[in-house]
C-alpha cells in the first residue's frame, strides 16, 4: 500500500516537472524574447529611471515574474502598474509573485501580446526584450505612446530613437547593466 502511494506521488511529482519544462520550452520556442528574469539587484535603478509619480501608469512589456511591476508597486503607492506577457508560465509565476507581495488589486497582469495591446495610456513602459522585437516595437511606441511619456529599455535600444540618457550599471550580474532611457 505504502509503496503504491509512493510511486503514485512520484509519478504526480514527474509528470509536474516535465509540465514545467514543456511550458518553459514553449516560452522559448514561441517567443522571440524567452523568460530571462532582470536581475533583482537591478530593479531600483531601473525604478529611479522611470521616474513615478503619483497618477503614473506603467506597463512592463514581457513582464515575465513581474519584478519590476511588484518594485515600482511598492515605490509608487498610487502608480497603476500593468504587465503584458505571452507565456503561460511566467502569467502564472507574475500572479502568484504579486499575491504573495500583496499587491494583485494593484497589479494587472494581461495574459496577451505586447503587440495587440493598446499602449495609448502608458505614462511609462519599461521593457527587457531582445533587439528583433525592439526594433518591431520602436514605430508602435512612436505612434501610441503619448506625448511625455517615459520609457526605459533594458540593455536593448530602439535602432533609431536617440536616447535621452543611458544608465551604466557596473556591479554584480552581467544582465541588464545598461538602461537606455527615452523620452516621448
Ligand atoms: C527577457 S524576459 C523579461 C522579463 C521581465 N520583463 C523582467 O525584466 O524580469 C522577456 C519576456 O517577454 C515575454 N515576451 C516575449 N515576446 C512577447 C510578446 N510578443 N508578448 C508578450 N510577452 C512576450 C517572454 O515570455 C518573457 O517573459
Amino acid at each position: 500500500m505504502l509503496l503504491i502511494s509512493l510511486l503514485s506521488i512520484s509519478l504526480l511529482v514527474l509528470l509536474l516537472i516535465l509540465l514545467v519544462d514543456f511550458l518553459y520550452l514553449w516560452s522559448l520556442l514561441m517567443t522571440r524574447s524567452p523568460f530571462i528574469p532582470i536581475p533583482q539587484e537591478r530593479v531600483s535603478a531601473i525604478i529611479s529611471s522611470l521616474g513615478l509619480v503619483d497618477g503614473s501608469t506603467l506597463y512592463d512589456l514581457g513582464c515575465g515574474e513581474g519584478r519590476v511591476l511588484i518594485g515600482a508597486a511598492e515605490v509608487c503607492a498610487s502608480a497603476k502598474c500593468v504587465g503584458v506577457e505571452k507565456s503561460p508560465i511566467a502569467v502564472f509565476l507574475a500572479r502568484r509573485a504579486c499575491k504573495k507581495a500583496g499587491m494583485s488589486s494593484r497589479i494587472s497582469i494581461i495574459s496577451g501580446n505586447i503587440f495587440s495591446q493598446d499602449l495609448s495610456d502608458a505614462t511609462h513602459v519599461f521593457c527587457y526584450l531582445y533587439p528583433g522585437m525592439m526594433s518591431d516595437l520602436e514605430s508602435k511606441f512612436t505612434d501610441e505612446l503619448q506625448h511625455g511619456a517615459r520609457l526605459v529599455s533594458a540593455d536593448f535600444p530602439l535602432p533609431t530613437k536617440e536616447p535621452k540618457e543611458v544608465v551604466a550599471l557596473v556591479d554584480g550580474s552581467p544582465l541588464g547593466r545598461k538602461l537606455f532611457v527615452y523620452d516621448f
